[in-house]
């Protein structure tokens, strides 16, 4: 059964309780949670103080994705803020090796995001220090665009280099996962869903979410 995280970016921030009352009480895993600097992405969403209401809000993991430059300064700030997870793209990153060491040291799990153009064998000296890998399906800076095909092959690839090294790090798909492709997504190796839109815009999000889980 896949891991299954909401992406708040498509929820109610009008009505961030509520939604976080109706993730609580899904069958939710992880609280998905975009930070987007207007640099580094051509967006800008949300941070600290949403965060920390957030990591009151609910027990479960935070997942926190950042789509921002130099995010190493920031790392402790999030680790304050309430994450379990914390996420860098490499495109942002030229001391990666740095920012996962020092992810780790302050407590939270390492994830490393690549953008669609940027090929799964970068990762081959760094794989054994990340606990997840975070694959972008979408160009990142918004929610509810399509899902970029071409994933499937780098699912593939990637879950084979981690079969390869005898590690365990996890595989997690985030843009324009629904209740279409996510099986497809599911069967070429991704262990974590990210969903933003196929939640929130669905009629009932619970059962979007349940429906997610069956996988
Ligand atoms: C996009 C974000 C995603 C976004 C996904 O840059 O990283 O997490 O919220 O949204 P959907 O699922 O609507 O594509
Ligand atoms: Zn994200």
């Amino acid at each position: 059964m896949p891991i299954i995280a909401p992406s708040l970016l498509s929820a109610d921030f009008l009505n961030l309780q509520k939604d976080c009352d109706m993730l609580n009480a899904s069958q939710a895993d992880w609280f998905h949670l975009d930070v987007m600097d207007g640099s580094f992405v051509p967006n800008i969403s949300y941070g600290f103080p949403v965060i920390e209401l957030v990591r009151k809000a609910t027990t479960k993991i935070c997942d926190v994705h950042l789509m921002i430059q130099e995010p190493g300064k920031y790392a402790e700030a999030f680790k304050k803020a309430g994450a379990d997870i914390l996420t860098v793209h490499i495109e942002a990153c030229p001391h990666l090796h740095r920012n996962l060491q020092q992810i780790k040291s302050l407590g939270m799990k390492a994830g490393v995001a690549l953008n669609p153009h940027t090929p799964v064998h970068l990762l081959s000296d760094i794989l054994h220090d990340i606990d997840m890998v975070l694959l972008m399906s979408v160009n990142p800076g918004f929610g509810g665009q399509q899902f970029i095909p071409h994933t499937i092959d780098k699912i593939r690839a990637l879950k084979h280099m981690i079969k390869e090294k005898n590690l365990h790090t996890l595989i997690e798909i985030d843009g324009g996962v629904t209740l279409d492709n996510a099986a497809a997504i599911v069967h070429a190796g991704a262990d974590v869903l990210v969903a933003g839109n196929t939640v929130f815009k669905s009629a009932d999000p619970s059962a979007t979410i349940a429906a997610l889980k069956k996988l």
